[in-house]
């Protein structure tokens, strides 16, 4: 986890190109923040708590250099403290390390430099600076440096600058680092949006790579110092996307831009009149696995079970499960569903996938992302940068793209193909006709000091059920569970009461919808309040203290607009509540830890 940004050539601007940067990676952690400026000696200022706390620090102290890196921080080694923060330096402040990862063999090492060397924090990180210091010794800054990669075990995306070096100097191993290339200046972040207001021109690295920068360029090799030429690739998103554009939260915002991020994912890919989906990949399909985590999980279930009424066996797995349960992948596809492409759970399930021969896919947001590198083949969902940690616009274009995955590969079973890609095309309407005028910011007011929160669905609307509680809990940090709808009655109907809202997912009038009105008057007998959401065919409103109403629209769609709805109802009970909603605490967006 963390974030890690670096900048050379930006003279005086340095400070605020690092701080501006690490505003945008938050995201990644917010447990601390830290910089480190160089030039002739190296100056380092952090502190525990989110950026604002840093700038605070700062503001009766201007570190200033020319070369400069910082860091944001999800702790995984000692409490969020200032000690903890990073940068960690060496013992004579001469070096200055950021480091997003798991150094594995930290203790060792540890114990190793303790005779020599002072540690002032809890962290796996306090090794490096220190290893480099001993290496300074025989070698130059750089070959220091290298010497340095070459004791370490685990994941890490470091930079590293020294004094009297106008250079930083950054290596990756399984964490992601990408360069920002401009005429006079060059810099290096996790992730893409840290630098995106300065140039368009990025390098993804590869695990393995160690870089040199400089203002005027840069150069890439292997640990080992192979030179390597990685390509430079535009990206096509503008600055403006990372910013919240008037809106309250990222979270809100990312909500609103459902409509525009489901046409981006869907763009190119329909041909309604032909009844056809073409997607650039084509991968050979008997069997399919799902691996992701979280949110992605839950369009993990739902492409499972869409991939299933094709006729074609299909199982979603928990990534962090997956390798324990030894599934047999042979001739399978396994498909990780992951918006970052960095979670390190799915990332280790999708090696696993590989080790058996597997063919891998990533469905992702990020191009150029780990997962969409070392995957077979990748199914981008193309929704623009997710700030908000809590996925919204994300999980609508996963729920899109894994439904186009169907349908380009192994079709709709018994579904009319037509009728589908027609609910597919409409859906950004429909949810724009659903953010116009939904009800659910009185339904948040209403039940807001409620205990705990339940949601039930069917069939395509489990996933959703889950992924309403996730959302709720996640950002309110307010008890809810999901269920499929026939399952409360099995044990968790214990727990209704007149203060456990039930969130009740109904479409259409058939069976499941039937199914899930019986287990709606259950729980209306235990008095409990009874919200549903529903596109009006069928009487559930009958039995409901409140509805939210969604367009009618099939079946399988019906679950992506259900969700919005629910994504609305999280976001206003946290705001009622005065939570941080696009931070909430303890969490992070991308998880690169397993
Ligand atoms: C919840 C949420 C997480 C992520 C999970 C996987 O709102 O965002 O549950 O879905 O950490 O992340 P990705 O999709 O990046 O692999």
């Amino acid at each position: 986890m963390c974030g890690i940004i670096g900048c050379v050539g930006r003279g005086d601007d340095t400070l605020d190109t690092l701080l501006d940067g690490l505003d945008t990676l938050e995201y990644r952690g917010y447990d601390s923040a830290g910089v480190a400026l160089a030039n002739g000696s190296v100056q380092t200022a952090k502190k525990a708590g989110e950026l604002d706390a840093l700038r605070e620090h700062l503001a009766d102290r201007s570190p200033s250099g020319t070369v400069g890196i910082g860091h944001t921080r999800w702790s995984t080694h000692g409490p969020p403290t200032d000690a903890n923060a990073h940068p960690h330096c060496d013992c004579t402040g001469e070096v200055a390390v950021v480091h997003n990862g798991i150094i594995e063999n930290y203790q060792t090492l540890r114990d190793e430099l303790a005779t020599d060397h002072e540690f002032v924090s809890d962290t796996d990180t306090e090794v490096i600076p220190h290893l480099i210091e001993d290496a300074l010794a025989d070698h130059s800054p750089e070959a220091a440096v290298r010497a340095t990669l070459d004791r370490l075990e685990g994941s890490f995306a470091i930079a590293v600058v020294i004094a009297g070096t106008d250079a930083i100097f950054a290596a990756r191993q399984d964490s992601p680092l990408v360069l920002g290339i401009d005429d006079d200046a060059t810099y290096l972040a996790s992730d893409v949006p840290a630098f995106r207001v300065h140039t368009d021109r990025v390098v993804y690295l590869d695990d393995g790579q160690f870089v040199r920068l400089d203002a005027d360029g840069y150069t890439v090799t292997d640990f080992d110092g192979t030179p390597r030429s990685p390509s430079v690739e535009t990206v096509d998103w503008d600055p403006e996307a990372t910013g919240k554009a008037g809106y309250d939260h990222f979270m809100l915002k990312e909500i609103h831009e459902q409509p525009r991020a489901l046409r981006q994912c869907l763009q190119g890919r329909v041909d309604e009149l032909a009844g056809d989906v073409t997607l650039d990949i084509d991968p050979d399909i008997d069997r399919v696995q799902f691996v992701a985590c979280g949110t992605s999980y839950h369009a993990a279930l739902y492409g499972a079970a869409l991939f299933r009424a094709a006729g074609v066996p299909a199982q979603a797995f928990l990534a962090h499960e997956y390798a324990i349960q030894t599934p047999p992948v042979e001739d399978d596809l396994v498909v990780a569903v992951s918006q970052s492409g960095e979670t390190a759970d799915t990332l280790a399930a999708i090696r696993e996938a590989d080790r058996r021969g597997a063919d891998t896919l990533a469905l992702t947001n990020v191009v150029g992302s780990t997962m969409a590198r070392e995957c077979t083949d990748a199914l981008f969902i193309r929704s623009g940068p997710e700030i908000g940690v809590a996925a919204s616009k994300t999980f609508s274009a996963q729920l899109t793209a894994v439904n186009l995955l169907a349908l380009a590969t192994v079709g709709a079973g018994d579904e009319d193909v037509r009728d589908l890609i027609g609910a597919l095309r409409d859906l950004p309407a429909d949810i724009q006709t659903i953010l116009d005028a939904s009800g659910a910011r009185e339904v948040a007011r209403e039940y807001v000091d409620s205990e705990s929160f339940f949601f039930i669905g069917r069939g395509y609307h489990h996933p959703v059920a889950l992924e309403g509680a996730l959302k709720l809990k996640e950002i309110s940090y307010t008890h809810a569970e999901g269920f499929a709808a026939g399952e409360l009655k099995h044990g968790t109907l214990a727990l209704v009461t007149p203060d456990t809202p039930v969130f009740a997912v109904v479409t259409g009038d058939g069976e499941a919808a039937r199914k899930t009105i019986g287990n709606v008057k259950e729980v209306e007998a235990r008095g409990a309040p009874v919200i549903a959401v529903t596109d009006g065919e069928s009487d559930v409103e009958r039995y409901a203290d409140a509805v939210l109403e969604i367009p009618s629209t099939h079946a399988r769609t019906a679950a992506v607009l259900a969700n919005v709805q629910l994504q609305l109802v999280a976001y206003h009970v946290a705001n009622e509540l005065g939570r941080s909603i696009d931070k909430p605490r303890n969490l992070a967006k991308s998880v690169t830890v397993e």
